[in-house]
Order: structure tokens, then sequence, then C-alpha cells
């Protein structure tokens, strides 16, 4: 199995579930090299398509499962894109089963209600056009791949995000930020997600896939449940509602029933996890 982007939050859960599962784990990272023994870690640079292509290709892998991406900066559509369009290429090639990770911001938000599959990607923000440019070129390189569109990715006290961070920064008074209670996410659990993955390289289903959590939460409705797990007053969190400008896609709501249907593993709802 080659996971890009080990080195990252989703990728690394994925690199530990992979080698308990008794896969074979080629992993790669950009800027950081995980210490994780067991692993074949590579260096990629999304950029360099060549060399993107090449590398699936060498390894022949059964599985890819591509994480790696850029939310922000120069060189976002480069890597998130064109860089994703190289691994479905090479996966094609190598006849390997890919798992593209996607992201509920492909949508414009402005529905009520949860987004279907069946429901067109219409971004409104540079990052969910270009998650939406990669599921394009993914399916246009290798039509067999799985494109799993996922929400807020978290993991609790003992494994924390970046969006929890980022809340612990904010009440421990390091940033400063108003938590917008008009932006609705469907946030997953990073292992429940990982072994959602898994499950998935198994089975032979191809084209999108929600996979995110039952429940609808806010912006600030998670900051608050953050707070809570992790032993801070949640009255210390501001909330408010998100400013008309630029455009945000506010209601990313996902309607995951079709892949719960098909998996083992239960997703559990953020109000489970962290209460
Ligand atoms: N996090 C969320 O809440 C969320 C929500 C919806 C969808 N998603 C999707 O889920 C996936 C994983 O997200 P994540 O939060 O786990 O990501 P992450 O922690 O930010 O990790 C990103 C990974 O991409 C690698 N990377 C960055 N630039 C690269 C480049 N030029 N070439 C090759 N690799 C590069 C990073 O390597 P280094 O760290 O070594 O530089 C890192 O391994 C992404 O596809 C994202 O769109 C995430």
């Amino acid at each position: 199995m080659l996971i890009t982007g080990g080195s990252g939050f989703l990728g690394s859960a994925l690199v530990d579930l992979a080698r308990t599962q008794g896969w074979n784990v080629v992993a790669t990272y950009h800027s950081r090299r995980p210490q994780t023994q067991g692993v074949r870690w590579e260096a990629l640079d999304l950029r360099d398509r060549a060399a993107t292509r090449a590398l699936v290709e060498r390894y022949e892998p059964d599985v890819v499962i591509h994480t790696a991406y850029r939310q922000e900066g120069p060189h976002m559509a480069a890597i998130t894109a064109d860089g994703a369009g190289a691994v479905a290429q090479g996966a094609y090639v190598a006849q390997a089963r890919l798992i593209h990770l996607s992201s509920d911001v492909v949508f414009d938000g402005e529905r009520d209600g949860r987004y279907s599959e069946a429901d067109t990607p219409q971004p409104v923000t540079a990052y969910g056009a270009a998650k939406a440019a990669a599921e394009r070129l993914v399916v246009a390189a290798h039509p067999a791949a799985l494109i799993v569109r996922t929400s807020l990715i978290y993991g609790g006290p003992d494994r924390p995000g970046r969006h929890e961070r980022f809340v612990l920064d904010v009440i421990d008074g390091r940033a400063e930020a108003i938590f917008f209670n008009d932006e609705l996410r469907c946030p997953i659990e990073v292992s429940d997600l990982a072994s959602a993955l898994l499950e998935l390289a198994a089975l032979d289903y191809k084209g999108i896939l929600h996979v995110a959590g039952p429940d609808v939460v806010s912006r600030y409705e998670f900051a608050c449940m953050v707070a809570r797990a992790f032993g801070r007053d949640p009255a210390r969190v501001r909330g408010g509602p998100s400013p008309a400008a630029p455009r945000r896609p506010r209601n990313c709501a996902l309607d995951s029933r079709l892949a719960q249907s098909m998996l083992a593993t239960r997703i559990r709802g953020v109000r489970d996890v962290l209460g």
C-alpha cells in the first residue's frame, strides 16, 4: 500500500493502522521525514509530476491512498490538483486501487440539508476549486478511482489535529478568532476515517463517496466541544456569524449514509466522541 502524505495527520493514522493490519507500507513525506519504523519512507514533491508518476509506478502498489495536498500558498493548485492527477496516472499504469481524499468544500455551502454524492460541486474558494479540479483529473486518469469526500478531521485529546490545536491556541491566548456559528460541518475522528479507508481499499466501489461524521455542528459548537474535551472552559470560545466577504462555504454537511451502509467501521458522531 502506498500512502501519500504519510507525514500528515490522516496519513500518519493510516500508516499506523495499515501496518497493524499487516500491509506492507510505502509512505511519502514532503518536508518532515517521520521516524515511524517498519515503513518505507519516500520523499515526494507533487509539483514534480513525472517523479510522482514514476514513484507510484516503481512500487506497483496494490492500493494507493492519496492524502497529500496543500490548502494554501502559491503552489496550491499544482500540488493539490495537478499532483493528484499525476498520482492517478501512476496508479492507473500500476493497476492499483486508488482512493483519493477530497473535501466537503467542493460545495458552495448554500443549501439547507446535506449534500449527497449526486450533488454537483460548485466551489467558492481557491482551495475548494483545487479539490474539485483534483477530482476531475483523478477520474479522467483513473476511471475506477474512489473519491472520498470528508469533513473536519479531529483526533481528541490523545491525537489532536490542527483544528483542535487552533481552538486551544485561541482559548489559551496564543491566537485570536471568532468561531462561526453559521458554518456547518460533519467532523470525523481520524481513526474512524483511517479504518473506513482501509475497509474501502478492499472493496471495488468506485466514484464519489461521502465519508464524514453523522453529526452536523457549527465551527462554534465544535470549538466548545474541543474546549470541554481538553479541560478548558467553553465560555472562553467566542462565536459569531461568518463575514459576508470573502465568500465561504457555510453549510457543507455531507450525507454519508451510503458509506456507512457498506462499512463495518462505525463512523461516530463528534458529540459521541468529544461529548
Ligand atoms: N484536515 C481536515 O480537516 C480535512 C477536511 C476535509 C478534507 N481533508 C483532506 O484530507 C486529506 C488529508 O488532510 P490532513 O489534514 O491529514 O493533511 P495534513 O496533515 O496537512 O498533511 C498534508 C500532507 O501533504 C504533504 N505535502 C504537502 N506538500 C506536499 C508536496 N508539495 N508534495 C508532496 N506532499 C506534500 C505533507 O508533507 P510534509 O508534512 O512532510 O510537508 C503532509 O504529509 C487532504 O487531501 C485534505 O484535502 C482534510
